[in-house]
Formats: structure tokens, sequence, C-alpha cells
């Protein structure tokens, strides 16, 4: 093991930095195989913290020294404390998907993707048009033609290790077949059950009088994680493949040509996808698969379109966690008929009152429905609507059902009166100009934003805590036990001295509390981008708190910079808003976020329990820009400018629109004027497009 570290993490030298680093990466990996692989542990979980926190707080200092195969980026597994299942990183993120609902959009993205490449409205755009199958998704790991692991898509990032389960499936192979198949392949696809399967399931479940499975979707995923093989392979599962992750070698140029050697290797691909040369043929493949739809032995919700040449899905590369090269195209929601009974108004975590009609429950695409959106006052107002009335409502895949419209009204139906004060705290509610929405005034003394505020903070995209979900929160808020997001972190301690302790609690037994401790405690060390879309600072949601870490890489420098960024004269003030996609609004937000003493003591007492570990973009460990300050100027002749802007960023270099004696490097190309001079003026290095692409490898 690693010697207690005497020189402290920001007196540590380059060399030092990165001795200390390989020798981190050895002792991590030596011990995580100690422990998973043959579940004998050397150290305690503490020492092993220590070490994994000591390489965090290293790489943070130097992140142009993370290592290809440091711990912050390698597979690992770490047992899920409440489903049973081992939680395993993926190798390559499984990635969502972006929507289209109509024919414009999906116009408008063929137009977007040629502009992002710069192509002209006249070159031809090869699409891949496949259904979307309405299931669960799941990655295949062979290695040498073996399946060695099969996971769950999970959050993208890590997912969960059902193996077993996925071999009980007839269409994934154990063992590829016919040859040349790469070393390392990852095949993904969409494991689902089909409807006569799920009939016959549901009628099984009701003579056993279970509870019948909502839809085929939720039968198969019940299905996938049953703890118990033998009952996942009575299911009669199946398996659509049309994706990959990591592979060793290329096996292709196009998502069709894969889709053929996927087929001999002996998956099962879909005979509907094809292959469209414009907007007008896919939009008419989307008719012709809409009109197929009732007829399929498996539920779809879509179309999803792919650029077929994956040279170009390369350089569209993703947002967020979308790639830029593919949509969904859903079909219209289904929609039903039932009757208004009454309405309720909730309050979101900023304070936002949403009304919320109660109905009469109606089955509406094979789920049961029995409340809906009715969005806000002015919505309510804009459809006449009334307590009473027969109303329609339509649902969408996963998106909160709503009322479209009203059907019939009737003499009895009675006026909805939209609140003037808040349904929780009593305050008044106020809106501001130009807003549709009415906003609670309470803020921090309001019950329900506070509650809000903390489902948000444990939410999936967030600290995503396993077993302390909406209900838990609302329980621990209400008991006076969690108040703010540190409490979480305390709760074992404080239960512990408690007279009533919480395994002796309705609903609570010894086991749930120990996987809660344990699912707490195994968020003590967050990703960034993460830990700061926890905090829910208005406007920061997932992409933003993404580029801020990709420019202050650490929290203590984020923090120091929101601190100096007080002062408007100041220089973080200026850098702050030259962040190439932070606009004067988020700006504003973040600054009076940080400029207000209550959150930065919610803060404090967040970081005494949560090591934030520093970023590490995804290409970041063999970056030669990694942290680096750069600014694009003049035309660029081998990409657009949003290409250039986003290949940089996914090396870890910062994107800033204006030169100053921060900039690292000025690209310039023909037609540079005044950033140029600025440039040269500073003794800033310029660079041609040519040399930045042979800087980056590219
Ligand atoms: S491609 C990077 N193709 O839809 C692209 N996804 O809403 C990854 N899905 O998570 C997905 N059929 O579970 C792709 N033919 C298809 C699909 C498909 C169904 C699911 C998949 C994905 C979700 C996104």
């Amino acid at each position: 093991m690693t010697d207690t570290p005497t020189v402290t993490v920001t007196e540590l030298t380059e060399d030092q930095a990165r001795q200390e680093l390989a020798r981190l990466a050895s002792d991590i990996a030596h011990h995580d195989q100690l422990y998973h692989g043959q579940d004998a542990p050397e150290i305690s979980d503490r020492d092993y913290d220590v070490l994994r926190r000591r390489n965090e707080a290293i790489e943070g200092r130097f992140p142009h020294l993370v290592l290809k195969d440091s711990p912050t980026r390698r597979v690992g597994t770490v047992l899920s404390p409440t489903s049973g299942f081992a939680k395993v990183a993926h190798a390559r993120p499984m990635l969502s998907l972006d929507n289209a609902f109509s024919p414009e959009d999906v116009h408008e993205f063929i137009a977007k993707v040629k502009r992002f490449l710069n192509l002209s409205n006249e070159d031809t755009l090869r699409l891949m048009a496949e259904p979307k199958i309405d299931g669960l998704s799941a990655s295949l790991r062979y290695e040498k033609g073996v399946l060695v692991q099969g996971l769950t898509r999970g959050d993208g990032k890590v997912g969960e290790n059902i193996t077993q389960n996925l071999k009980t499936i007839s269409d994934i192979p154990k063992k590829l077949e016919g040859s040349g198949w790469p070393d390392v392949l990852e095949i993904r696809g969409e494991v689902y059950m089909a409807k006569e399967d799920f009939f016959a399931l549901n009628r099984h479940q009701e003579q056993a009088e279970k509870p019948p499975f909502a839809n085929p979707r939720n039968a198969a995923a019940g299905s996938l994680r049953q703890l118990n093989s033998e009952i996942t392979a009575q299911r009669n599962l199946h398996f659509f493949a049309y994706a990959w992750g990591e592979v060793s070698d290329s096996f292709g140029e196009t998502q069709g040509a894969c889709l053929r050697r996927m087929r001999d290797w002996g998956f099962t691909i879909n005979d509907l996808a094809v292959v469209c040369e414009d907007g007008a043929a896919v939009i008419s493949h989307y008719d012709e698969i809409g009109r197929l739809r009732a007829g399929l032995s498996y539920d779809i919700d879509g179309v999803v379109y792919k650029v077929d040449r994956l040279d170009l899905q390369e350089r569209l590369g993703m947002v967020a966690r979308a790639p830029r090269w593919a949509i969904a195209h859903k079909f219209p929601a289904e929609k039903a008929l039932t009757t208004l009974r009454s309405v309720d108004y909730q309050v979101g975590r900023t304070g936002v009152i949403t009304p919320v009609a109660r109905l009469d429950p109606v089955t509406v695409g094979g789920v049961v429905v029995s409340n809906a959106t009715l969005h806000n006052a002015d919505e309510i107002h804009r459809l006449g609507i009334k307590v009473g009335d027969q109303v329609i409502i339509q649902r969408a895949g996963d998106v909160i059902p709503q009322v479209v419209d009203v059907a019939k009204t009737t003499e009895d139906s009675q006026e909805i009166i939209f609140p003037t004060t808040c349904p929780s705290c009593d305050s008044h509610l106020e809106r501001e100009e130009g807003e549709v929405a009415w906003r609670c005034s309470g803020g921090l003394v309001c019950p329900a934003q506070r509650v809000e505020r903390l489902r948000h903070f444990v939410s999936r995209n967030a600290f995503d805590i396993d077993g302390l979900g909406k209900k838990q929160i609302a329980f621990f808020f209400t008991e006076g036990m969690i108040e703010s997001p540190a409490d979480i972190f305390t709760l074992e301690q404080k239960d512990a001295q408690g007279l009533t302790r919480l395994k002796n609690r309705d609903g609570w037994g010894e086991l749930s509390v120990v996987k809660l401790w344990q699912a707490i405690n195994d968020k003590r060390i967050m990703a960034m981008d993460r830990f700061l879309f926890a905090l829910g600072i208005p406007h920061v949601g997932q992409q933003n708190a993404r580029l801020l870490c990709l420019n202050y890489l650490t929290m203590a420098t984020f923090r120091a910079a929101m601190a100096a960024a007080q002062d408007p004269e100041g220089d973080a003030h200026g850098e702050l808003l030259t962040i190439d996609g932070i606009g004067p609004k988020v700006a504003d937000t973040l600054i009076s976020f940080f400029g207000e003493p209550h959150n930065i003591a919610v803060l404090d007492q967040l970081l005494d329990q949560v090591t934030v570990a520093a970023f590490v973009a995804p290409d970041m460990g063999a970056s030669p820009v990694a942290g680096k300050v750069v600014v694009f100027t003049g035309s660029l002749e081998k990409m657009t400018r949003q290409e250039a802007k986003a290949s940089a960023e996914k090396l870890g270099a910062k994107v800033s629109g204006s030169v100053s004696k921060k900039t690292d490097i000025l690209i310039a190309g023909p037609g540079a004027g005044s950033k140029l001079k600025k440039a040269t003026a500073l003794g800033v290095k310029t660079l041609t497009e040519d040399e930045w692409l042979d800087l980056i490898g590219s």
C-alpha cells in the first residue's frame, strides 16, 4: 500500500504528482481486485477512501496528468445496496436520445446536423431509420467472441450487472457466430417482451392473485430484474441489437454496415430498419412504420433516425447525454376521455405553482391515469375548464399526462379559482412581468419548496441515493430529521443517538436502514457536475453544470471564482461571462446564489460531509489541451465554429469568446482581426486551424 503521504497535494511538484498518480493507480487496482475479485480486502474501506480521495485531489490539481487507466476512469464494480445487483461503470456511456414530435422538428434536426457539418441544404445526408423499440436497453460485452458481461443502462454511466438474466434470452448469443469480430465488442440494444407474452403473463399474474403489469415494457423490466434468473428464463424476453459501446476495432463505416455485421454474428436486427436519402424519405418511412405499428408483435413508440456515416457521427459528437447525430421521432400521444373531479396546487422547488387535475381513473396507452397537469393559470383560462367537465387527456412516453381539451361541460360544473396564497406556507403568490407562472414568495420558509429542493438533490441525475426517493424525503422532512442536504449525511449518526431508532419505525426494518446508510455513504465522494446540478441553482441544469466544471475543474476554484465574481468590476465577473455558453441570465443567478449567506452556509455544511471530485472530461486523460483556455477567431475551413468548440470541450479545453492574458491558445483562421492583434500583443500562442488539428491529433 502507498505510504501515508507526507506532502500535501498543494505542495506537490509535477514530477511528484506524476509518480504518485502512477503508484495510486496500481495500488487502487490491486485493492479493487482483492475486494471485488476475491472478496478478501486487505485494507479498511476508510483507508481505501483515503487513497481514492488523494488520487482525485491530485488529478484536480494536475488534470493533464490524469492517466488512461486512472481509477476515476476505470470500470469497477460496487454492489448496489438495494437491488442486489453489482453496479458496474460502462466503458462508454449509454446515451439517451433527444425527441422530435413533428415533421418540422425532424427537418430542423437535419438542418442543424448539416449546419454543424458545414453541408449545404442540397448535400445528401443519409439517415438510418429504425423503429424505436419500447423496452429497456442493455449492453452486452463480448471478449474474444464470448459473452462476459451484460449490464442495464442505469443512469447511462453506471449500470447493473444482470449477465445471468440476459444469458437466458435466446436472441442473445452466448458465443458469437461467424468470424471477424473485434476482440472487445460491446453490443447494445433493447430487451423487450412480445405483446402476446405480456397478455399471457398478466393472465398468469391474475390467477396467482398478483398485481398485473401495466404494459410490456414494465413486464420486461420486472422480468429482467429478477434475482433468480430461472424466473427471467420463463418470461421469454427478446432482444434487438442496434448500437455498440466499447470496441477494440471498428467494424464498419456506416450504421447500416455495422447492423449487417451484427446480424452475421448472430444478433437479431429489426427488419424495418432502412437507409433514407432525405427528409421526405424519412417522414414517409415514419408514416409507413406508423401504419404497421398495431400489427407488430412488439411495442414501439417512435422511429429513431441516425446519421448513417460513422465518421460524421464521430464529428457530431454529443451534447449533455444525447448524441447530436440521432433523434427519436415519437408517435403522437395517446388520448382518453374522463371527468375532472378537483384541482390541487403543487409547489415546485423554485416556488412555481402548478395546478394538478384530479381525474376519474382512465387507461391511456396501457397505464392508469388519475392525475394530469393543467400547467398554469393561463392554461386553465385558455381551456375554459371547470370542475365536473368531461376532459380529454393525453400521455406520451414518460412525460406527465396533461389535460388538452374540454369535451363537454355540465350545468353543475364549477369555476376553478386559482389561489392567491401558497397552499403550503400561505405566503402571497407573485408573478413576474412576462412570466406565465405564479410563484410562492415564501422562499426559504416555504416547507413545500424546501422538500422539493431536497427531492431534487437526491434525484437520479443529481446525488441519486438508492432508497431515498420522494416518499422517504417527505417522511424525513416531516419528522424534522432532514432539513437541508447536509442532514442526509448526518442522519445515521443522529439516528444512533436518538431515542426512537429508524429501524423501529413503521415501514423501516433493520435491513432497509442498513442499506440506506450504505447508499448514503456511497455518495460521500461526488462528481462535480452532479454536485453542481444537485444544488438546484436556477438555470444550472446538467449542461450548464458541465460547462462550469469544464471551466473551473475543482469545487474550490469554482467557489473562489463565484466569491470574486460578486464584484461586478472584477476579473472573475468578466471571466464568468466570457465562458462560451454562459449568458448574462445564468451568470446573474450564479452570482446571486453565491452572494446569499444562507446558501453559503448550506454549502459549507454539505462540503463538511461530501468530497467533490475534481472534474475529468471524457477525453481529458490523453489530451494535450486539457484545462487550456482557447479562443477561435476568423473563419474556419475544416469545421464549423460549433464543431470546433465541441471538439475542444470534449478534450477538456475551456472555450472563451474573448482574448485576455489568461488565454492559452488563439486559433486564427483567415480574416482574423482584433482578437489576433490583441493575442499577439499579449504574447498568446497563436495557431492556424491545421496546426490546431495537428495538436489535438484530429
Ligand atoms: S439508439 C446513442 N436505437 O430509446 C444512441 N435507441 O430514448 C443510443 N431505443 O435509451 C440509442 N430503440 O433504450 C437507439 N433503434 C433504437 C432504439 C433505441 C429503442 C431506446 C434506447 C434508448 C432510448 C432513448
